[in-house]
């Protein structure tokens, strides 16, 4: 199977643009700046990188710079909490970004003998996507469920305590 290469060093390319969104979605970011004390209103920042992020299928110069007006931020104060967090893809990623946990409980557990074994069933790297666009497999630092090692995210959801067979069934319910 053919992939696309996802390349996380490189630089986004930076322009003027400036997204628009229908009045629903903006309603919606409206509705996300009620839940903090107007002069906090950049706490509001991740509930709304997940709007950018939903909307425009990942975190792009066009999106953040909207953001930086809406919140009357500068576009570095955006860029510096969205690439803070995993959880914000800086590219395009497919419709199942499959986040394997690399570090070290999920490590010691067997994550990258896992995460071999999903990216040669899938025919990709860690950090590609499938031609078709359907899975992203990509490896982050600790999600949090080291009890429960090995774990990945997939959208979402956690699955954990994961096994070869585990990962083949989770792959084959991916519809
Ligand atoms: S080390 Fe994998 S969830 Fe913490």
């Amino acid at each position: 199977m053919a992939t696309v290469a996802t390349d996380y060093t490189n630089k986004v390319k930076v322009t003027d643009e400036v997204a628009e969104f229908p009045e629903s979605v903006v309603e919606e970011m409206r509705s996300h700046l009620t839940k903090y004390p107007k002069d906090r209103s950049r706490s509001a920042l991740i509930p709304l990188l997940f709007v950018i992020q939903r909307e425009r299928g990942y975190i792009d110069n066009p999106g953040v710079n909207y953001l930086a007006q809406f919140l009357n931020l500068e576009v570095t104060d955006i860029w510096e909490t969205a690439t803070f967090y995993s959880m914000f893809n800086m590219h395009p990623v497919g419709k199942y970004h499959i986040q394997m946990c690399k570090t070290l409980s999920c490590k010691i557990m067997g994550e990258p003998e896992l995460t071999d074994h999903i990216c040669s069933k899938l025919g990709i790297k860690a950090g590609e996507t499938t031609e078709d666009g359907k899975f992203t497999v990509t490896r982050v630092e600790c999600l949090g469920s080291c009890g429960t090692a090995p774990m990945m995210q997939i959208g979402f959801d956690y699955h954990e305590n994961l096994t070869k067979e585990k990962l083949d069934q989770i792959i084959e319910e991916c519809e």
